[in-house]
């Protein structure tokens, strides 16, 4: 199969995200596509997820899924369904918020982006942007300094974790009721995953999370999930959703003038500044570790 060639066996072997669980009809046939390949899916009478590659089935059609033999792996993480090409690990990177009883969690919708994954999680690493793209929002000028923050890799949870990145914004949070210097610590715990923590405007103590799970769908095309798990005691699920998909509203068409779309690995390919420390990182850390789907491998 041609796409058993682009797919390298560290991304085989990784869970992807492909759906928001609760979207997925009960009894009917839901249709996407995964690292090149067909993907089918669907909920049980239980309401449990079921994947197989795809074959004949199209979207929408009915289906008994206690027919399908031929299953690939699930999890429901999130309130996602993950799935795998190959081999994956017992479970997925933590998010330990998320199980706090008080916190409002919720999908914020499945984008499609013409990016590829890679691309994706480095601009969602990116504080540089705020005060162009999302303007009176999370930035404004002249507030455009990325001031000095510390990256690591965690050897022990194999992620890459910025932290002490602090940025003034006019409306951090659905919350907030004026301008912010908000405290951001970013995660990447998964290739193609980012998970950020920040200031929570309504409760000093605690954070908010944001989390982006990109779905690569193929090596320059992909879906972007969004979770927010919210402190916010005031507004409402839809206002949270809507207010994130404003953001994201507005990082799609950047993403989309991105060139190359596949992200390159050699950290010669693009200019660094103080802003793409994370990025550095992130690039390096995919090399470690032979992600070759979505990037531009570093050659030699
Ligand atoms: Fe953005």
């Amino acid at each position: 199969m041609k796409s058993d060639k682009l797919i390298d066996p560290v991304t085989r072997d990784l869970w992807q995200v492909i759906a928001a669980a609760e979207e997925v009809p009960i009894g009917a046939v839901e249709t996407t596509l995964l690292l090149d390949t067909p993907i089918a899916l669907t909920r049980d009478d239980e309401g449990q997820p079921v994947v197989w590659l795809r074959t004949v089935e199209e979207a929408g059609e009915e289906i008994d899924a206690d027919e399908i033999v031929e299953r690939l792996p699930v999890l429901v993480r999130y309130g996602y369904i993950w799935t795998s090409l190959g081999n994956p690990p017992a479970d997925i990177f933590p998010i330990p918020e998320y199980a706090e009883p008080d916190r409002k969690n919720m999908s914020c919708g499945s984008i499609g982006v013409n990016v590829s994954a890679p691309r994706a999680v480095e601009n969602f690493l990116d504080m540089g942007h705020f005060p162009y793209v999302h303007t009176d929002i999370l930035g404004t000028e002249p507030h455009t300094e990325v001031k000095e923050y510390d990256v690591e890799v965690s050897e022990e949870r194999d992620e890459v974790l910025a932290t002490r990145c602090r940025f003034f914004q006019p409306r951090a949070a659905l919350s907030a009721t004026e301008g912010i210097e908000v405290e951001y610590v970013y995660r990447v715990p998964h290739p193609f995953c980012s998970v950020l923590y920040k200031s929570c405007p309504e409760d000093e103590s605690r954070r908010d999370v944001i989390a982006i799970f990109l779905q690569p769908m193929t090596q320059d095309r992909c879906r972007a999930h969004l979770l927010q798990s919210m402190v916010d005691s005031v507004s409402t699920i839809t206002e949270l959703r809507r207010f994130q998909q404003t953001i994201f509203g507005q990082d799609k068409p950047i993403l989309e003038n991105q060139m190359p779309r596949r992200l390159p690995l050699d950290p010669r390919a693009e200019t660094p500044i103080r802003a793409d420390k994370s990025a550095i990182a992130y690039r390096r850390w995919l090399s470690r570790k032979g992600i070759a789907y979505g990037v531009i491998p570093q050659a030699g």
